[in-house]
C-alpha cells in the first residue's frame, strides 16, 4: 500500500454524518445545530445550548424551566460515590478521579441493560449534572477541606462555583464561565468524540464511551492544553521575556501549547468570543500580566510561523485569573463536552455502523514458529 493511501491520523478523512455541528476552517466558523456559537455565547446560557445539543433545537421557556428544574434535582451523587472520591488519592490527577467517577456511576445504573434513546438521554441529564459535583467535591477533598452539597437555586456555572469555593462570584466571572462552557460543548468530530463514539460503535453503553471520551481528553494534544498554556504562562512570568521565550521554543523545534489545530489553519472560530472575556477578567480582576504576555506569544508564533492560537490558549488564562487550579480546567472541559459526547453517542447509536478501519501490515514476514526447547 502506498503511503498517499494511509491517512495517518485520520486527517482529511470523512468518516460519517453528524448533525450537532459544522465546524468551517475556511471562513473560521462553527454552528451548533445551525447556530453560530458566538451567538449562543451571547444569548443563551449553558443550559440551554445543553438543551440544543440533545433535542436540536433551542428550548422554549416552559421547556427550559422544565429542564432547569430537573437537572437541578439530579445534582446529588451517592454516598459511596462521594466516598469514592474522598479516598482518591489526593495528588492524582482530577481527570483520572472523573475518569473512575463516572466509570463508578455507570455501575450505579439500576438498568444497565436499556439502551434506547429515553435511558440514554435520562443518563446524558445524570451526567451534566453531577460531574459539577464530582469536580467540586475532589477540589475540596484533595485540601483535606469539607464537601459542600450543591444547591438546587443556581445555574450549574453559578453552582460550579459553590461547590469547589462555598461562594457565587460576581455576574461577570460566571458570564466568563458561562460563556467558556458553550464554547467547549462541542466541536465535531475531535479525538474525545470519536473515541466515545468508537466505543460505543461496539454496542457499549454511553458510560463507557463517556469515559473513553474523558481519557482521551486528558491529553495535552487536546483537552490538557489549557492546563499546559497556564504553566507557560506562570513560567514565563513577564512580558519583557516573552518573545525571546517563544523564539527560543521554535528554534528548539517544541509544541508550544494552545496553537496549531488539526483543522483551523488560519485560526479558531472561538477564540476571538473567549479571549474578548479574557480581556474582561483581566479588567475586573486587575491581573494584566497574564493577556499581556500571551499577547506577545501569538504575535510571534504569527509572526515566525504563520500558526495561530485555539481555544485553550485564552481559556487557560481566563480560568486563572478566576481562581481555579489549574489541574481543574480539563475537567471543566468535560463539564461542557458531556453534552458533545452524549449527543454524538446517541446519534451514533440511532443509525450504527461499528467503526472498524483497517491497518497497513509493516512487520516480519510470514515465518514458522520454532517451539520454546528448539528456540
Ligand atoms: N507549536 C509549534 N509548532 C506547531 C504547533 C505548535 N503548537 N502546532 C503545529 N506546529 C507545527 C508542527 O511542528 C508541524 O511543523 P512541521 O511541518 O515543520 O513539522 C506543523 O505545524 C504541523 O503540525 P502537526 O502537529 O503535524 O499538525 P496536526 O494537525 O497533527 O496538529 C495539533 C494539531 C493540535 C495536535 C498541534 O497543533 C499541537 O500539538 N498543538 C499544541 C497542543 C494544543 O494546543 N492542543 C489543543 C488543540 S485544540
Amino acid at each position: 500500500m502506498s503511503d498517499d493511501a494511509i491517512h495517518r491520523g485520520l486527517d482529511g478523512v470523512v468518516v460519517d454524518s453528524t448533525r450537532i455541528s459544522k465546524v468551517m476552517p475556511e471562513i473560521n466558523a462553527l454552528v451548533y445545530h445551525g447556530y453560530p456559537v458566538q451567538e449562543l455565547c451571547e444569548n443563551c446560557r449553558f443550559e440551554e445550548v445543553a438543551w440544543l445539543m440533545w433535542h436540536g433545537e433551542l428550548p422554549d421557556a416552559k421547556q427550559l424551566a422544565a429542564f432547569e428544574a430537573d437537572e437541578r434535582s439530579r445534582r446529588n451523587i451517592s454516598p459511596v460515590l462521594l466516598d469514592v472520591i474522598r479516598k482518591s488519592p489526593r495528588n492524582a490527577h482530577p481527570m483520572d478521579m472523573l475518569r473512575t467517577a463516572v466509570s463508578f456511576l455507570g455501575m450505579e445504573d439500576s438498568m444497565p441493560e436499556k439502551a434506547d434513546a429515553a435511558t440514554n438521554l435520562n443518563r446524558s441529564i445524570d451526567l451534566l449534572a453531577k460531574i459539577p459535583t464530582m469536580i467540586g467535591a475532589f477540589t475540596r477533598f484533595r485540601k483535606g477541606r469539607e464537601f459542600i452539597p450543591p444547591r438546587s437555586d443556581l445555574s450549574m456555572a453559578e453552582n460550579f462555583f459553590h461547590v469547589c469555593f462555598g461562594k457565587v462570584p460576581a455576574p461577570e466571572v460566571v458570564k466568563a464561565f458561562d460563556v467558556s462552557l458553550v464554547l467547549y460543548a462541542e466541536h465535531g468530530f475531535n479525538a474525545s468524540t470519536f473515541t466515545a463514539r468508537t466505543v460505543v460503535s461496539s454496542l457499549s453503553d454511553l458510560y463507557s464511551g463517556v469515559v473513553g471520551g474523558i481519557a482521551s481528553l486528558k491529553g495535552p494534544l487536546h483537552g490538557g492544553a489549557n492546563e499546559a498554556v497556564m504553566h507557560m504562562l506562570k513560567e514565563i512570568d513577564d512580558p519583557k521575556i516573552a518573545r525571546e521565550w517563544m523564539l527560543t521554543a521554535l528554534r528548539e523545534k517544541r509544541k508550544v501549547m494552545g496553537f496549531g489545530h488539526r483543522v483551523y489553519k488560519h485560526g479558531d472560530s472561538r477564540v476571538p468570543t473567549m479571549k474578548k472575556y479574557a480581556q474582561k477578567m483581566a479588567a475586573f480582576t486587575g491581573q494584566k500580566k497574564w493577556l499581556e504576555i500571551a499577547d506577545i506569544l501569538e504575535a510571534t508564533m504569527i509572526e515566525q510561523k504563520n500558526i495561530y492560537p485555539n481555544l485553550d490558549f485564552p481559556s487557560g488564562p481566563a480560568y486563572y485569573m478566576m481562581g481555579i487550579d489549574i489541574d481543574m480546567y480539563t475537567p471543566i472541559f468535560v463539564m461542557a463536552r458531556i453534552t458533545g459526547w452524549t449527543a454524538h453517542i446517541m446519534e451514533q447509536l440511532a443509525s450504527n455502523a461499528l467503526i472498524r478501519p483497517l491497518s497497513n501490515y509493516t512487520g516480519h514476514a510470514e515465518r514458522r514458529v520454532v517451539p520454546l526447547g528448539k528456540r
